[in-house]
This record gives structure tokens, C-alpha cells and sequence, in this order.
């Protein structure tokens, strides 16, 4: 793949990355963040007339094939509950893909128990399969406000919930995401929140996450998926509105001071975005 311009104010290198084994960062020519020549260790600098070509290393990369995956998830501590909800969603639902993978599920979960939090918040149910692993992973005085607008998920979650008795850890509000977080906004909800989960609409990311800017804390966690989109946030030929507007999603979260990031190639790839 030819690394040209996946954004307009981002500079390709020459070469491309299938061609070379070391790492390649396209930096911004505009961000003050960013002198025009850096170091990352043994990573080598490139100048060019206005923007800067970072190589990162020769670490090697792993590309996820299937068998890979496979051998991934038979090293996930999956709880019973989630497999049974996950093996009831593929047979009697559709879009069981749109649900996170186990791996990420697992991620989600550790992230929930080493920050200690409490207070939670997820855009986006479908069946239930993350919030319940976020449910699970909180103590017995956690609480997680769940987000959903259609029907059928909700009470396919519902019922998940209270079969792994963690109900009354969740309230799951039926409707538009943004309604719910505006709601929690306006009943004072402002740095609450510890951690939050974003998986719906991805045109609407843009406005979940400034309003999760708001309801976390300094310090909390907002996780955003799909940030990857298949690996078409790289693909210079795809243009579609929904990648698109992922890829300046991830350009402005890039720029964004307000918080520390790491994105994770981790099922459809997540960003970890921590409050400063
Ligand atoms: C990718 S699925 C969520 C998967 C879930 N997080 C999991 O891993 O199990 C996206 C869900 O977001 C819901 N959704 C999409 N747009 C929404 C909106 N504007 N408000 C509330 N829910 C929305 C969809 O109905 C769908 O169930």
C-alpha cells in the first residue's frame, strides 16, 4: 500500500511502508507539538521541505490472521455468561459482528478494574456483550449508564444483565445516545464519570466525545472503537463518508491536548483517550 496523503495537511513518504520493514509516522507539518526534526530512540528523522517523515524502529509487525485471532481468543478468560449471550446472538440475531471481539472485550474489562472505576457510561448496547463485561468488571457498587436506541438489543440486554446478576448495576437507556448523555449533562453529571465506552454511530463521535469530555473526570478513560474501520482509515482509496469522517476523527483526537492517546490494534482498533 502506498502511504500518500491519507489526510491533506499529512506528508507521504517516498517509499512504502510494504517496501519498508521499518515503522513510518506521517506527522502533521502544522502541529506545534512537533518540531521539524525529532528522535525517538533509534527511530531516524527525515526533514522534508515543510513536513517531517518519522521512522519508528524496525520492531516487527504481526499481522492478525485468522488462525492468530483463534489463537488469541483460546487464551481469553471469556466468563460464561458472555459466551452464552455471545453464542445466542449468533444464532438468533443479526449483526453479530458488530459486537466487540472477546480480546477487546477482555481489554475493556481490564481497563474498567486497573482504573478502579465506578461510574461508567457506553454509547452503543446492540446485545449487550460489552457493557456486560464492563458491568462485570465493576465493584458491587458500580454503576454503568448504558445507551441504546433500538428496542430488540435493549431487552436482549436486559435480560443478560440480569442473568449475570448485574442489573442493578446498569441503567440502560433506550433512545438516542446523545438525548441520554445531554440528560446526564444537564443533571449536573459534569466530571463523574471514570471511564466510557463509545461504539454507535460514527458520524456522532465527534459530538459523544465532547460531551464525554465533560462527564469524565480528569484522569477517566474514554474509549473509542472501530477507529481503524477494517484498516480503511489507511486505505488511500477509500473516500466513504463513514471512513472519512473516522480518519478526522482521528486527526483531531491526535491534536487534541485535552487528552493523552493510544491507539490500539485491537479488533476494528480502539483509541484509549485519558482526561488531562
Ligand atoms: C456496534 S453496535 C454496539 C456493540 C456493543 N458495544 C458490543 O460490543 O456488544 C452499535 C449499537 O449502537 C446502536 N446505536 C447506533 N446509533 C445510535 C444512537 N444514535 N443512539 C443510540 N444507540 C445507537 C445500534 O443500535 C447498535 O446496537
Amino acid at each position: 500500500m502506498a502511504a500518500t496523503s491519507l489526510f491533506s495537511n499529512f506528508v507521504a513518504s517516498p517509499r512504502s511502508l510494504s517496501q519498508n520493514s521499518s515503522l513510518r509516522c506521517l506527522v502533521p507539518a502544522s502541529s506545534a507539538a512537533f518540531p521539524t526534526t525529532r528522535k525517538y530512540g533509534a527511530a531516524v528523522v527525515r526533514a522534508t521541505q515543510s513536513d517531517t517523515v518519522v521512522e519508528y524502529g524496525r520492531k516487527e509487525l504481526i499481522s492478525l490472521t485468522r488462525p492468530l485471532h483463534d489463537y488469541i481468543l483460546q487464551n481469553i478468560r471469556e466468563p460464561e455468561v458472555l459466551r452464552e449471550l455471545r453464542e445466542e446472538t449468533m444464532a438468533t440475531m443479526k449483526g453479530e459482528e458488530t459486537s466487540v471481539s472477546p480480546d477487546q472485550a477482555q481489554l475493556l474489562s481490564m481497563l474498567v478494574q486497573i482504573h478502579g472505576a465506578k461510574n461508567c457510561i457506553e454509547v452503543g448496547v446492540f446485545n449487550g456483550y460489552s457493557s456486560l463485561a464492563i458491568a462485570l468488571a465493576l465493584p458491587e457498587d458500580g454503576h454503568l449508564v448504558a445507551c441504546e436506541r433500538d428496542a430488540q438489543c435493549v431487552e436482549f440486554a436486559k435480560r443478560y444483565y440480569k442473568r449475570a446478576g448485574v442489573d442493578h448495576k446498569v441503567d440502560l437507556r433506550h433512545g438516542l445516545a446523545v438525548d441520554a448523555l445531554n440528560s446526564l449533562l444537564e443533571r449536573g453529571d459534569i466530571d463523574k464519570y471514570d471511564f466510557a465506552f463509545v461504539d454507535a454511530d460514527k458520524v456522532m463521535y465527534p459530538t459523544y466525545y465532547e460531551i464525554l469530555l465533560k462527564l469524565v473526570r480528569t484522569g477517566g478513560l474514554i474509549v473509542l472503537d472501530d477507529v481503524l474501520w477494517s484498516g480503511k482509515v489507511a486505505d488511500t482509496s477509500a473516500n466513504d463518508a463513514i471512513t472519512s469522517s473516522i480518519r478526522e476523527l482521528n486527526k483531531n483526537i491526535f491534536q487534541d491536548k485535552r487528552v493523552n492517546i493510544s491507539m490500539v490494534p485491537i479488533g476494528t482498533g480502539m483509541t484509549i483517550c485519558r482526561k488531562l
